[in-house]
């Protein structure tokens, strides 16, 4: 082990909550981070130099050239994500290097973030906000701002994991009918009566609104394209809190524009920080800037749980969560 004083020693690649860093320091010999900027691959290897394992996050870019670039003592990645896109696991996994991830503590802040789309974009939450705080609200008219309700439709999820099965839970609540698909149907017990597509083709015609929820693999990449967005229901709403590149941002705003698509909701996208131009100046789209899983109870879990695996794996070579 490279560290000293019997502690493992390791880097921290972003500003985690306060509670966080606490436990980190008192358990391990941590090299914080001061200014919060990402590290590229170069950075990140000379400040990971001598130590036995790094604390990434979903903003990290942890590609076969970062990977390849840290020093022998790291044997150990822990991130703070439940996503592993950003890391290139292949890479990990030839260098021998275990990789964890942060599953289950943020599935409720993110189906929350879903649903609050799905609201937004359906009742115009953005293009009313906007016209306030323009001073451009001339008062309560009959014709002004109307969207569409959610109760009594369809809601057609992609990816019935935690976080999928979590939305379905909240979109029971306002009395939506339920249709996934998922590679695999949900036992009886979990589907709580969701009717199940065994292809993604056959979900669509019946989503008025759409929520994605797989991870980003080659597989899932635009996933939704123009192909699928027209096999939707004319004026469906799409939501993605899933990851950007599983929509093919083209086909969504042609869709936006054209009416294909009434509205949508997006909380991540394809190479962000930034934003497909063709987005901004659409008003029938809310644009989140990745809060899928930003309410500090849930982003001290995610490092409380990144620990764990730290802990599972300096104490017994068995972190909890490993991917590879
Ligand atoms: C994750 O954990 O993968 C999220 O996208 C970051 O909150």
């Amino acid at each position: 082990m490279a560290a000293t004083a019997n502690r493992p020693r390791i880097l921290v690649t972003r500003k985690l909550p306060e509670a966080v860093e606490r436990r980190a320091a008192r358990d391990y010999d941590a090299r914080l981070s001061t200014d919060d900027t990402a590290l590229d691959a170069a950075a990140m290897g000379d400040a990971a130099e001598g130590c036995d394992g790094v604390i990434v996050c979903a903003a990290d870019k942890v590609g076969a050239d970062a990977i390849d670039g840290l020093p022998d003592s790291v044997r150990i990645i822990a991130t703070f994500s439940v996503g592993t896109d950003h890391i290139d696991l292949g890479a990990a996994k030839r260098r021998g290097i275990a990789v964890t991830n942060t599953p289950d503590v943020l599935t409720d802040a993110t189906a929350d973030i879903a649903l609050l789309l799905m609201l937004a974009a359906a009742r115009r939450a953005g293009e009313g906000e906007r016209m306030v705080r323009a001073k451009a609200w001339g008062g309560w008219a009959p014709t002004q701002l109307l969207g569409t309700h959610m109760s009594g439709k369809t809601v057609g999820i992609v990816g019935m994991g935690r976080i999928g099965q979590s939305l379905a839970r909240r979109a029971r609540g306002f009395d939506m009918q339920i249709r996934y698909y998922n590679r695999t149907r949900l036992a009886p017990e979990l589907e709580l009566g969701a009717i199940y597509h065994d292809n993604v083709e056959d979900l669509l015609p019946h989503a008025e609104f759409l929520s994605l929820h797989c991870p980003l693999t080659p597989q899932t990449r635009h996933l939704l394209d123009a192909r699928r967005i027209a096999l939707l229901p004319k004026g469906a709403i799409l939501v993605n809190t899933a990851r950007g590149p599983v929509v093919d941002d083209r086909a969504v705003v042609a869709a936006l524009k054209s009416g294909q698509l009434s509205a949508a909701g997006l909380d991540v996208y394809d190479g962000e920080p930034h934003v497909h131009e063709g987005y901004l100046g659409l008003e029938n789209v809310v644009l989140l800037p990745h809060l899928g899983s930003a309410t500090t109870e849930t982003r001290e879990a995610m490092g409380f749980r990144a620990l764990d695996n730290l802990d599972g794996w300096f104490s017994t070579g068995e972190p909890a969560d490993r991917v590879v």
